[in-house]
């Protein structure tokens, strides 16, 4: 059948209609806040190049946490800055370190807030490289064992999901293994299995003061062109025991999360990362675009394309839009 039996328009015509034949239902239980803590007392930040993002003392975590669990949002995920690095990144595991206090003054304020931490090395490294460097280079294996290290720290303060961020080989079996050996086999992996070396990542290195003091990441992140690399990358994780895998940035990566849903059956989360938080608050100050309109077609858009969560900065905005 063809126009003028067939007619689309028919059924955009009515908005409860409209709403009952929507596709794709975004939520707020699909959503992810990152919050940046940082080691200290008495301290709101504002992070100029993420309007309305703070890093937060962990004594100034509690009003916060308050606000985001009143939303209606129900999941956080923590990077963490502290107040000294070294060659190592030793802060990143110390059982008193800035993220271990954050999740235990988070989940004394909202047990029921879901905590992931990001377990990543680059804030806590003198060279803000993701790993310990033998000769300039970034040594995966030797790596592992500190990327252990945090995960366990993080799972025994508390957390409920751990998140590697780093881009090793082989770094979800070591921490899975490092879990179910310490009798925490319930703590689910989040891996960042298809991170692209991007542009995108700007603000948040500033936010996080963790850019490489030399060189860049293009050693351990995905060069951007590589399609079939993302989904062989996706394919290890899961075998090495990640529950979710996950493609970052989002945006420029639209056609990867949408072949990975088709791929594979694990739940799957992208990272609108910081610079496509960035570009649509730069715009809607300039008064270019609406911005609140925009945010949610591109969060519709990377649900669309088949993520199931989605970590963004645009969280707290939704909770106005969408239902819990
Ligand atoms: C840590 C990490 C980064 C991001 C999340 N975890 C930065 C990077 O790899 O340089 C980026 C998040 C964002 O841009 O919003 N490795």
């Amino acid at each position: 059948m063809a126009y003028p039996q067939e007619r689309l328009r028919r059924l955009r015509g009515h908005e409860t209609f409209r709403g009952m034949l929507q596709e794709t239902r975004p939520s707020l239980a699909d959503l992810i806040f990152p919050l940046f803590v940082t080691e200290g007392s008495g301290r709101i930040e504002p992070i100029p190049s993420l309007p309305g993002i703070c890093r937060f003392t962990p004594d100034r975590l509690p009003r916060e946490i308050e606000e985001i669990a009143a939303l209606g949002l129900r999941a956080v995920i923590l990077f963490g800055l502290p107040a000294g690095k070294d060659e190592t990144g030793s802060a990143a595991w110390r059982p008193d370190g800035v993220v271990q206090q954050a999740i235990r003054v988070i989940k004394q304020e909202a047990p029921e807030l879901a905590v992931i931490t990001d377990v990543c090395l680059c804030e806590y490294t003198s060279h803000g490289h993701c790993g310990i460097l033998r000769d300039r280079e970034v040594d995966n294996d030797g790596t592992l064992e500190l990327l252990c290290r945090t995960a366990l720290s993080h799972a025994e303060a508390g957390a409920d999901m751990v998140a590697p961020s780093d881009m090793m080989d082989g770094r979800v079996q070591a921490i899975r293994r490092a879990l179910d050996g310490a009798g925490l086999a319930r703590i689910p992996i989040m891996s960042y299995a298809a991170k692209f070396a991007s542009a995108f990542y700007g603000p948040f290195r500033e936010a996080a003061q963790s850019a490489p003091r030399f060189g860049d990441r293009r050693s351990y992140q995905m060069d951007p062109p590589n399609r079939r690399e993302a989904l062989r990358e996706i394919a290890l994780d899961i075998e090495e025991g990640a529950d979710i895998v996950m493609v970052k940035p989002a945006l420029a990566y639209l056609d990867i999360l949408r072949e990975a849903r088709d791929r594979f059956l694990h739940p799957l989360a992208a990272y609108n990362v910081s610079g496509e938080y960035a570009m649509v608050k730069a715009a809607a100050a300039k008064g270019w675009i609406d911005g609140e309109r925009v945010a949610e077609e591109i969060l519709l858009a990377i649900r669309r394309a088949g993520a199931d969560l989605i970590l963004t900065y645009f969280a707290k905005e939704m909770a106005g839009r969408w239902r819990a």
